[in-house]
């Protein structure tokens, strides 16, 4: 059993002749992470993940052999001396909340990487004006994490690109799409505020693992933010119908005025995770962002929404 702090390696390291890794991971238990760390293994690149979890326990000790991770160290971010002492690196990639990273990259730089790749969320635009305190919050963090991030990587002349995803999708694991189709199952049926006209971009989480991938090397991305949105903009209500049919439902969606959908999710908020007043607007709300930047510099072409369950 490691203790926090501590570095394993598995067996299929040749750490003990070159301890150098290519990418130091924050995040790899992360929506993406599951798809990054399948990625990272396939093109050879030697991982090291850090994660609060120990690393011996069973679930990431079967992630960790499923997708050929290097290393899986312990640490929290927000406690920078936790982190074990860490091997040489050539990148790093960041996929847990921005806002975590600054505090944690003067020790995480000194590995000697001269590549970070983190991600910030496009809710950084979205929310910042939003009338839910939280929500604001949420935005001004988001904005704090990037600005320091970039400021930090430019006084220590690293290549730093931050990548602002909108909604993440990833069958049967995300708290957006997935919580939709698990709605759909249990009651048949799903309220929507108003006509739900507002548009969406709803990216898959494998098509920013291969974002993340292709980034280490693509200089031309060095400091620069990028908006990542999916393949497709839709409508909130055709993305529901499309989370039907992905269930080989006829869809069936219960249209709420606006006012009712309010005093419901308030009344509902304190038990229904993540909910607040401000969602049922925001479904009347184009949420959508340019992808020409991130298509013309890396090739982003992620694909459209047509989610499988
Ligand atoms: N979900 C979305 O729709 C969405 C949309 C836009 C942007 N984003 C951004 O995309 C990235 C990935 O999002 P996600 O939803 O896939 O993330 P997630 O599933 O919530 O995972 C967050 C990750 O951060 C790590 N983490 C959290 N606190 C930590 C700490 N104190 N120390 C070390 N690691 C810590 C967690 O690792 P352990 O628990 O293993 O420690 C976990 O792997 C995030 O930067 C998020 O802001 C998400």
């Amino acid at each position: 059993m490691s203790t926090p702090g501590s570095v394993l390696h598995d067996e299929r390291s040749d750490s003990a002749s070159d301890p150098r890794v290519r990418v130091l991971l924050l995040g790899a238990t992360s929506l993406i992470g599951r798809f990054l760390t399948q990625r990272l293994a396939s093109a050879g690149l030697s991982t090291l993940a850090i994660s609060r979890a120990p690393p011996c326990s069973p679930e990431r000790d079967v992630a960790q052999k499923a997708a050929g991770v290097l290393g899986w160290a312990q640490g929290d971010l927000t406690a920078p001396d936790t982190l074990p002492e860490l091997p040489p690196a050539d990148a790093i990639i960041s996929l847990s909340p921005i806002w975590l990273l600054p505090p944690a990259l003067p020790k995480l730089l000194e590995t000697g990487a001269r590549r970070v790749i983190a991600f910030s969320s496009t809710s950084r635009v979205t929310k910042i004006r939003s009338p839910v305190g939280a929500e604001r919050a949420v935005a001004e963090r988001l904005a704090d994490g990037e600005a320091q991030t970039l400021s930090l990587c430019a006084a220590a002349g690293v290549a730093c690109t931050l990548l602002r995803p909108t909604l993440i999708y990833a069958e049967g694991h995300d708290q957006n799409v997935s919580r939709l189709a698990k709605l759909i199952r249990r009651f048949g049926v799903l309220p929507l505020s108003g006509g739900g006209e507002g548009l969406r971009q709803p990216v898959h989480a494998d098509d920013l693992a291969w974002a993340a991938l292709t980034l280490i090397d693509a200089p031309a991305a060095a400091g620069k933010i990028y908006a990542l949105p999916g393949g497709e903009t839709i409508s909130y209500r055709a993305m529901v119908e499309r989370v039907f049919e992905s269930l080989g439902r006829t869809p069936r969606i219960l249209t709420v005025p606006p006012p009712l959908w309010r005093l419901g999710l308030t009344l509902a908020s304190p038990v229904l995770k993540g909910a607040t007043s401000a969602m049922g607007e925001r479904m009347a709300q184009d949420l959508t962002f340019d992808a020409g930047p991130a298509a013309a510099d890396f090739g982003w072409a992620p694909r459209p929404f047509r989610p499988r369950f």
